[in-house]
């Protein structure tokens, strides 16, 4: 079992490069199937989710092969429709394929995703649009079972604006007859760049970025080529471990557009903040203040993706910033571990109460899930003494080598 083992106390400086967009890369790669041939993506982060999704696209026939960050999906043959639970465990996101499975093959089967790490991840409303387009939808001994004749093309809306229930509606409606909309759709940028890389599959999509989304389906090439967009929430993780750290960094090949939200948090921290069209400068002075509160909401609001970065840049910030997580039902798991670094966090409900404290210990602790893990990083960085940090397969899932990008940048911190 290996653990990262961090030296705290350096100020981070220096440059260090963003690679592409986790939650862009996995519906893209299930966009995929609406092709019947070769796809290129590029700028694809080498990352433990895609590798989990290469090995959807294997099981089910496809071919999906590396070179550097550009990777070649062949959706010729697609042989199989069914997920099976021992790849579903190592990916909860992968309900993102179900729409495409079903459309290409007119039935597809998953293990259901239950509950995981940041509390019930319920599905009912990707099911629900997917029985709206005309699917049968059955769920029998832990699975998901769904049959369709022809798809056709529905008006749709969602219950809550959910970014996967509208990626997997956008993708099974590419098969359907006729024209779908989709209203109360996610606005995240994520969603935007599938609709890109459909359009250039052929598919006629737009409004993606809004809150309606329209697909008229069944015009498709066979492949398409595309770059994904820089990962919003590894960008704002660097940025955290700068002003936690009191560091001046630059990170490149970001889009600083999307981060909006998170690069205001910070300047209200003190932080100076300059950004050019692909890059984001972040200086941060010793002593930050605290924020008003933080409620993490649908884009363009601030991303419950980063809520515990930034918590660990307030461990030490003067005064108390309270965070109020909207989200998703467990967030704090990462609050309980920063305890043990003599953080002064009180837990009430959704709400988290952070007082800054003048020092960070250095801990071992055990990281929860992929953002708390990455989080606790951050505050292994300002802590004085070491930490080591267990479990860090989880931060593999969405970081390229955190440990390597943050080496460039100057911090102590290898894996052991
Ligand atoms: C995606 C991101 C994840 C991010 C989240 C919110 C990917 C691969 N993952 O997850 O990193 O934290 O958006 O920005 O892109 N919900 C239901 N029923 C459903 C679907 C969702 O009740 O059928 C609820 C969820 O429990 C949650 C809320 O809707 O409370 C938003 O979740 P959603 O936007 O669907 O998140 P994901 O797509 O799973």
């Amino acid at each position: 079992m290996s653990v990262l083992r961090i030296a705290g106390g350096s100020r981070l400086n220096g440059s260090v490069r963003v690679h592409g967009a986790k939650n862009s890369v996995l519906p893209i790669l299930a966009a995929t199937l609406v092709g019947s041939g070769e796809s290129v993506i590029r700028n694809c982060p080498e990352i433990a989710d895609v590798e989990a999704a290469f090995n959807i696209l294997r099981h089910i026939g496809c071919t999906a092969r590396r070179d550097g960050g550009e990777v070649v999906v062949g959706a010729a043959d697609v042989t199989g429709c069914e997920i099976p639970h021992s790849l579903m465990r190592e990916m909860r996101s992968s309900v993102i394929f179900l729409g495409a499975i079903l459309g290409r093959c007119g039935k597809a089967v998953i293990s259901s995703p239950g509950g995981c790490e940041l509390g019930p991840r319920p599905v009912d409303m990707h099911l629900a649009a997917l029985r709206e387009l005309g699917a049968d939808v059955s769920e029998e001994s832990g699975n998901i079972i769904c049959r369709c004749g022809r798809l056709r093309g529905a008006k749709i809306t969602l219950r809550l604006p959910s970014v996967g229930a509208t990626e997997n509606t956008m993708l099974a409606a590419c098969f359907a007859d006729g024209t779908t909309v989709i209203s109360n759709a996610a606005r995240e940028p994520e969603n935007s760049d599938l609709q890109s890389f459909l359009r250039e599959l052929g598919v006629s999509v737009y409004g993606a970025g809004t809150s309606t989304v329209t697909v008229e389906g069944n015009r498709v090439k066979t492949g398409a080529e595309h770059r994904v967009i820089p990962d919003r929430i590894a960008a704002a993780t660097y940025a955290c471990a700068a002003a936690a750290t009191a560091g001046d960094i630059e990170i490149t090949d970001a889009e600083p557009r999307h981060l909006a939200s998170v690069l205001s948090a910070l300047r209200g921290m003190g932080c100076a903040v300059s950004v050019s069209h692909d890059r984001i400068r972040i200086a941060a002075p010793e002593g930050l203040s605290s924020l008003p509160p933080i409620s993490t909401e649908p884009y363009p609001g601030f991303p419950t993706d980063a809520q515990a970065q930034l918590m660990a840049v307030s461990l030490k910030a003067q005064g108390t910033t309270s965070f109020i997580e909207n989200i998703f039902q467990s967030r704090y798991a990462h609050a309980l571990e920063m305890r043990r670094f003599g953080a002064n966090i009180k837990i009430e409900g959704k709400v988290a109460l952070v007082t800054g404290v003048a020092k960070l210990a250095g801990a071992p602790v055990t990281a929860p899930d992929l953002r708390g893990g990455a989080a606790l990083v951050i505050a292994g960085l300002s802590a004085e003494g070491i930490t080591e940090v267990s479990e860090p397969s989880h931060i593999d899932r969405g970081y390229e080598c955190i440990e390597s990008s943050l080496r460039e940048i100057g911090a102590d911190i290898e894996r052991i």
